[in-house]
């Protein structure tokens, strides 16, 4: 089997196989190859450098994941502003590409399929699976040399959430009934998902909107070792070992010669269920879910977590928000490794609410509701305005159209395509 599926966009256009289904069921991670011609992508990426050269004196940035509040949502760390030529994640939202690239019809419909393998087990859940929305995060551009910044495996969408909030919990009530219920647990079901509280300490720099799949989109020729994803890509599976951890733990008296990962032994023998140990590996509030050989040594993350295939411009990367996942430390190549965060994410009563405010501070050249304020791009020369967004369906991810499903696939359905058009002012 593929470990990490690579389809043609024609593929999304017909529908999946069988076998590709099964194996994305099964690894929770996607590569879209092709639905962006390259050179469109490429003119992105050109359209990007000459927008922060037009503006360098207001430009902001990090140079890593450690200078300050940034990468794609993840928890924040305390750090300034720096020059502009130091900087690999830009505090850009609203530049022309960005919006064109979250409108592109090649995103739109493999969002579109990619939400729609998901399901509701309650037809009454208030979401329309086949109508994706944008969600403005932000985009790298990152020059090859040393190791800037290490992002190690974790999972985002909160940490200690998925065992202390009840609804969170609930998603995960197979995992938790033990024995051989844990293969019921199906990733897949939208409806426990809805009530889910990811974010119960405030973190600064979560994503608040529910998003099913995690991505990015390519504007660059990057392979392994060039600063690109890593990925665990075993979803049920890790998942179950997540989320049961808590419950047991290494024996004491091979705890005291564990110093280091690769003292921690394995087998079962050496390992006691312990329902009444208070700790959590890995959770810390208000930071992102951890997964390291020391607190998850059976994921063997040092093996397991394995760098995507090459990407070329114009690919587009999907996981599954449960999926563990990491960034390269190094980038050993010699181009710049660059990508658009652009994940898929479904109409919901939240998320009709989010694009509402979305659709304000994109209008007003700010960055977008989820991450840090101030006077973002509203002075810039030339952003993106509505005018250079043409297409309906286009318009509509952004919230400037109505959704117009005139059939619904259930109740749920119906609802929440007209507590949306409400929502947004239709
Ligand atoms: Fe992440």
């Amino acid at each position: 089997m593929q470990m990490i599926l690579q389809v043609r966009y024609s593929d999304i256009e017909k529908g999946l196989s069988e076998e590709q289904l099964g194996t994305l069921r099964k690894t929770g991670v996607l590569i879209v190859k092709g639905g962006v011609p390259k050179e469109e992508a490429l003119a992105w990426k050109q359209s990007i450098q000459d927008y922060i050269a037009a503006n360098q004196d207001k430009v902001t940035g990090k140079r890593s994941h450690f200078d300050g509040v940034l990468v794609s949502n993840h928890a924040s760390y305390p750090g300034s502003p720096l020059p502009p030529s130091t900087i690999v994640f830009y505090e850009l939202y609203n530049t022309k590409a960005q919006v064109l690239a979250r409108t592109h019809p090649a995103l739109i419909a493999t969002q579109k399929y990619l939400l729609s393998l998901w399901h509701t087990s309650d037809p009454n859940s208030l979401i329309s699976l086949r109508t994706p929305v944008s969600y403005f995060d932000r985009l790298r551009i990152r020059p090859p040399g040393p190791s800037v910044f290490t992002l190690g495996p974790h999972i985002d969408g909160g940490s200690i959430e998925r065992w202390e909030d009840p609804a969170f919990r609930a998603c995960f009530e197979h995992i938790l009934e033990g024995g051989e219920a844990w293969r019921k647990f199906d990733p897949f079901d939208v409806s426990p998902r809805l009530a889910a509280n990811q974010d119960l300490y405030n973190a600064s720099n979560q994503c608040s909107i529910f998003r099913p799949w995690q991505g990015w989109t390519a504007l660059s020729n990057t392979g392994p070792g060039e600063g690109t994803l890593r990925v665990l890509p075993m979803l049920s599976l890790t998942t179950a070992y997540l989320i049961l951890r808590p419950f047991f733990r290494l024996r004491s008296d091979f705890a005291a010669g564990a110093t280091k990962p690769s003292d921690i032994p394995l087998d079962a023998d050496a390992w006691v269920l312990d329902l009444d140990n208070p700790t959590f590996p890995g959770s810390q509030p208000g930071k992102t879910q951890a997964v390291t050989a020391q607190t998850h040594p059976h994921l063997r993350v040092e093996k397991s977590v394995m760098s995507i295939p090459r990407v070329e411009p114009g690919d587009q990367v999907y996981w599954h928000t449960d999926v563990v996942h990491a960034v390269e430390s190094d980038h050993t190549g010699k181009g710049d490794s660059s990508v658009l965060y652009i994940p898929a994410v479904p109409l919901t009563e939240r998320n009709a609410a989010y694009l509402r405010d979305q659709r304000a501070t994109f209008l007003q050249g700010l960055p977008s509701p989820d991450f840090p304020g101030g006077e973002g791009e509203s002075r810039f020369v030339g952003r993106c305005s509505l005018e250079d967004i043409a297409s309906p369906d286009g318009r509509r991810v952004l919230g400037f159209e109505p959704f117009g499903e005139k059939t619904f696939l259930n109740d749920g359905e119906r609802e929440v395509i007209a507590a949306a058009n409400e929502i947004l002012g239709f």
